[in-house]
C-alpha cells in the first residue's frame, strides 16, 4: 500500500490522443497528499483532458496515471470528486436536488442531516433563496455554483476542478475561492485546480502547472512559495503571476 511519501496523483509520460488530434504529448505530474495544484494554459492545450483521464473518465491513453496508488484504468481510488467545465445539472431537478445527486452513495438525502448539509453548501456557494429553482431559471455563474456545491458535497480525498469560477463576477470569484481554500485547509483536500485566470492560480495555489501547445506539454512548474493566509496585492505574488504569465509566452 502506499506510503506518506507517495505522490497522491502521479501521471507518468501520459500521451493522449483522440482520433488523429493530439491533446497530451508526453505530460508528467505528480501531487502530494494534500497539495493545491493549479493547472494553467492556453485554450486547447489539454487541461481538461488532464482532470478527464485524473478522474478516470478516459481510459484510452499512453502512460501511467495512478490515484492513491491505483492505476486510474484499474478503477483508481473512488474518493475523487470532479466539477466539471459546463455545470452538467439535471434539468428536472431543482437546485437541492442538484446538490445532493453529490452526496456519499450511502447518505439518504432525505435525512435531515444530509438536508443541513446540501442547504448549508447551497448557502455556502451564495445561493440562498435558490434552493427550489430549477436550472433553467439560473443564470450561467449560478449553475456553476451549484455544479461547485454538488463536487464539494461529497467531501472527497482529491477534488478535480475544471475551471469552476469562470463565469463568476470578480467579488463573487473572491468569495468562492476563499471558500475553497477554507474546504482545502480545514479537510485536507489535494486539489487540481484548471484555470485561465493567473492571478486566481497563484493566489490559491502551492504550485502552478503551466501547460502549452497543441498537444499539451508541461512548459513551466512554478512553485509559489508565499506563506498563507495571502495577499491578493502581495509583491511577491504578484512577482509570481509574471513569471507564469511569462512562461506562457504571453
Ligand atoms: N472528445 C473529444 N474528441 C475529439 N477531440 C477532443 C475531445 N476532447 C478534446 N479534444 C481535443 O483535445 C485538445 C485538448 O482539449 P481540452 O478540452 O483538453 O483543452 P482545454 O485546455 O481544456 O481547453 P479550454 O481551455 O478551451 O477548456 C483540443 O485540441 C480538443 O479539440
Ligand atoms: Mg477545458
Amino acid at each position: 500500500m502506499s506510503s506518506d511519501a507517495d505522490p497522491v496523483l502521479a501521471v507518468d509520460d501520459l500521451r493522449k490522443r483522440y482520433g488523429e488530434t493530439v491533446a497530451l504529448d508526453g505530460v508528467d505530474l505528480a501531487v502530494a497528499d494534500g497539495e493545491f495544484v493549479a493547472v494553467v494554459g492556453p485554450s486547447g492545450c489539454g487541461k481538461s483532458t488532464l482532470l478527464r483521464v485524473l478522474s478516470g473518465l478516459e481510459a484510452q491513453f499512453d502512460g501511467r496515471v495512478a490515484v492513491g496508488g491505483t492505476d486510474v484504468r484499474a478503477g483508481g481510488s473512488d474518493d475523487v470528486g470532479m466539477v466539471f467545465q459546463e455545470p452538467r445539472l439535471l434539468g428536472w431537478a431543482d437546485v437541492r436536488e442538484n446538490v445532493a445527486v453529490g452526496l456519499p452513495a450511502d447518505v439518504d438525502p432525505e435525512r435531515p442531516a444530509a438536508r443541513d448539509r446540501v442547504d448549508d453548501l447551497i448557502e455556502t456557494v451564495g445561493l440562498d433563496g435558490f434552493a427550489d429553482s430549477r436550472p433553467d431559471e439560473l443564470s450561467g455563474g449560478m449553475a456553476q455554483r451549484v455544479s461547485l456545491a454538488r463536487g464539494l458535497a461529497y467531501d472527497p480525498a482529491v477534488l478535480l476542478l475544471d475551471e469552476p469560477f469562470s463565469a463568476l463576477d470578480r467579488l463573487t470569484k473572491a468569495d468562492q475561492q476563499d471558500h475553497l481554500l477554507d474546504v482545502w485547509e480545514r479537510r485536507g483536500t489535494t486539489v487540481v485546480l484548471v484555470t485561465h485566470d493567473v492571478e486566481e492560480a497563484v493566489y490559491l495555489a502551492d504550485r502552478v502547472v503551466v501547460l502549452d501547445g497543441q498537444p499539451g506539454t508541461v512548459a513551466s512548474v512554478v512553485d509559489v512559495d508565499v506563506e498563507r493566509p495571502r495577499e491578493r496585492a502581495d509583491p511577491d505574488l504578484v512577482a509570481l503571476r509574471r513569471e507564469v504569465t511569462d512562461a506562457l509566452g504571453r
